[in-house]
């Protein structure tokens, strides 16, 4: 939530951070703004709207500066205006802050700086951070401190309650930028006698090769050849500078009309990415080497319980039905948002496993320290190289599916469904499934890449029904077993990206309720591979008719279905072990060509943002 980035080095600081800030609108685009220092001339130029109505205002005021901060704002506390854009500037128009986080106690702190003398403009929580930090430089540091500045930020921060990534100029201080970070991601990007700041190494815009992760509670001076770094106790920090894997992080659209559509289309590679070097085909079995678990270890686990939240949460339920079934360990799924405040009861041996894309939502975040703290093995898997939920889990498997930059997750989801077989395989295979049957699925997972190609060849025809479809206001989703969850993430999935009502249910649930809203104008969408039930579905399938209600099938069985619905998506037939990929892509494609029928921005929907860094 919220993109930050800073700039401090020889060049011209303006498009250096624009095109920062557009790589980071994946995190929030309801306003952008930027501040940018000259000696002791700062310039503050914001805007609601995306981007690009930030770069035409700019256009306006040209302003050339070797040093600022931008950001990219979703908003929390304060409308979608110009007044609550950032950067905020302190009364006494001194200093200028970016903020991603919300500030807790901000009532309380605006009580103060006002008793102060210090004045406020907008509606944000964000504002009263840097009146703080202005009456702390002026009233709480030695005019003789050589790192007053960095003093003044600290000093301000011991008194915020709640999140923050911060990065913060001040006219005093004309070549130094100083950021901060307690629950919302920041980093530091070191090029050649230039430093960037951003919340994520693509607002780097491929600038800067070595990268320093800053901390919980940790705050750094950043000069363009230079960074410190304290704790908010003022403890000095021996930092590390990590290498950027650039091919990892690459973000651009190759000629797809979107980050979506191209993300969609990548599915049989980041499958393929999942997979590499983590099967063991003479051992029938997964290679999991980033558990650093031993067997001995995974084989005293008796319960597992996954958290997650929204797409990953659903990818946490296939882990459920994958995991019982194959491995027959109990496992729990949680939101990880509930979990945070249940304080639930956990039996001694249950391993946690987060599930996180960006690694870095708040939510999953805490329910891992609240797992830790209550002395449980965590493990996680993330997308993000180098994400905080990464390196704070004990253990965990990276998906390597490159950068997701659409805000709708969907090769995010496939990998992660992938890597939970391989886990559910690897379990399986220390219990009681047989080499055999390890066999079969080893060879399904390796054939997996491969059957989403060929799923992805229905595009076509998706679209068509897509277009047929598009006019409809509500939709169900039903599946069974494995296919519950992808009914979920179907509905998701229409409703993030094309605003359309649409909710999911495990198919013979509908009877108990949802079937009320079966009509003409209400279509479903039925999930239909599992052999073992097709009869089910079809009668699931028969009783939507009889209320006249409109059918799609995803199945791999059309010539079971054909006569009993209006429209089929007809799978390539695939073993049962991977069936739940392949069955998610097409609803992925169903939403992506509904939404786009429909005009919507499917990268950017309305109110949405990429990761989410606020509770
Ligand atoms: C939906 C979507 C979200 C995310 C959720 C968790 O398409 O992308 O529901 O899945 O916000 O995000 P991560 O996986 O980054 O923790």
């Amino acid at each position: 939530m919220c993109g930050i980035t800073g700039y401090v080095g020889c060049r011209d600081a303006s498009p250096i951070l624009i095109e920062g800030l557009k790589k980071l609108e994946y995190r929030g685009y309801d306003s952008a703004g930027i501040a940018l220092l000259n000696g002791s001339d700062m310039e503050v130029v914001k805007k609601k709207g995306r981007v690009n109505v930030l770069e035409s205002e700019l256009g306006k005021h040209p302003f050339c500066a070797r040093l600022g901060i931008s950001h990219t704002r979703w908003a929390t506390h304060g409308a979608v205006t110009d007044q609550n854009a950032h950067p905020h500037v302190s009364s006494d128009g001194n200093f200028a802050l970016v903020h991603n986080g919300i500030v807790e106690n901000y009532e309380d702190i605006k009580k103060f700086c006002q008793s102060q003398g210090y004045t406020f403009k907008s509606q944000t929580d964000s504002e009263v951070l840097v009146n703080l930090i202005a009456y702390h430089y002026e009233k709480r540091t030695d005019p003789n401190l050589p790192n007053r500045f960095l003093e003044a930020v600290r000093k301000a921060l011991v008194h915020v309650e709640g999140t923050y990534g911060i990065a913060v100029i001040s006219r005093f201080h004309p070549d130094q930028i100083v950021a901060a970070r307690k629950g919302s991601p920041l980093l530091i990007g070191i090029g050649n006698s230039e430093r960037l700041v951003a919340s994520d190494v693509l607002g780097f815009a491929g600038r800067a090769n070595n990268v320093i992760y800053l901390e919980d509670e940790q705050i750094a001076l950043v000069t363009k050849d230079n960074c410190d770094i304290v704790t908010i106790c003022n403890k000095q920090i021996d930092f590390e500078v990590k290498s950027i894997d650039w091919d990892l992080e690459n973000a651009d659209m190759c000629g797809f009309s979107s980050y979506m559509e191209k993300e969609i289309f990548e599915q049989p590679k980041s499958i393929e990415n999942a997979i590499r070097g983590r099967i063991s085909s003479d051992a029938s079995t997964a290679v999991l080497s980033g558990l650093n678990m031993t067997p001995t270890e995974l084989r005293q686990i008796d319960r597992i319980l996954f958290c997650a939240c929204g797409t990953a949460w659903h990818a946490c339920l296939v882990a459920e039905y994958l995991i019982e079934k194959y491995a027959r360990i109990p496992v729990d799924v949680e939101y990880a948002s509930e979990f945070r405040y249940r304080n639930i009861p956990v039996h001694k041996n249950t391993l946690v496993i987060v599930i996180s894309q960006s690694g870095e939502t708040i939510d999953t975040l805490e329910a891992l320290r609240e797992s830790k703290r209550k002395g449980f093995r965590t493990l996680a898997i993330t997308n993000s190289v180098g994400s905080t939920i990464s390196r704070e889990s004990d253990g965990g498997l990276y998906q390597y599916a490159g950068k997701e930059v659409g805000v709708a997750s969907t090769k995010a989801f496939t990998s992660q469904v992938t890597i939970c077989l391989l886990l559910a395989l690897y379990l399986a295979r220390m219990r009681d499934m047989s080499f055999s049957d390890g066999k079969r699925i080893v060879e399904a997972i390796k054939s997996a890449p491969e059957a989403v190609a060929k799923t992805l060849e229905l595009a076509p025809r998706i679209k068509e029904i897509a277009k047929k479809y598009a006019k409809y206001k509500d939709f169900l989703f039903l599946g069974r077993l494995c296919e519950f969850p992808l009914a979920l993430e179907g509905a998701l999935k229409l409703k993030e990206i094309s605003y359309i009502h649409a909710e999911g249910y495990p198919a013979a649930e509908m009877k108990h309720g949802p079937i009320a809203l079966v009509s003409p104008d209400c279509p479903s969408v039925i999930f239909a591979t599992s052999d073992e039930i097709y009869s089910k579905l079809l009668s699931n399938a028969q009783e939507i008719k009889a209320r006249n209600g409109k059918i799609i099938a995803i199945t791999d069985n059309p010539e079971i279905f054909s006569a009993s619905v209006d429209d089929i998506i007809a799978l390539p037939r695939v073993d049962a072990s991977i069936k739940h990929i392949v069955a998610a892509v097409p609803a992925q494609l169903f939403a992506y060509y509904v939404a786009r029928e429909l005009g919507c921005d499917v990268d950017k929907p309305r109110n949405l943002a990429k990761a989410v860094t606020v509770e």
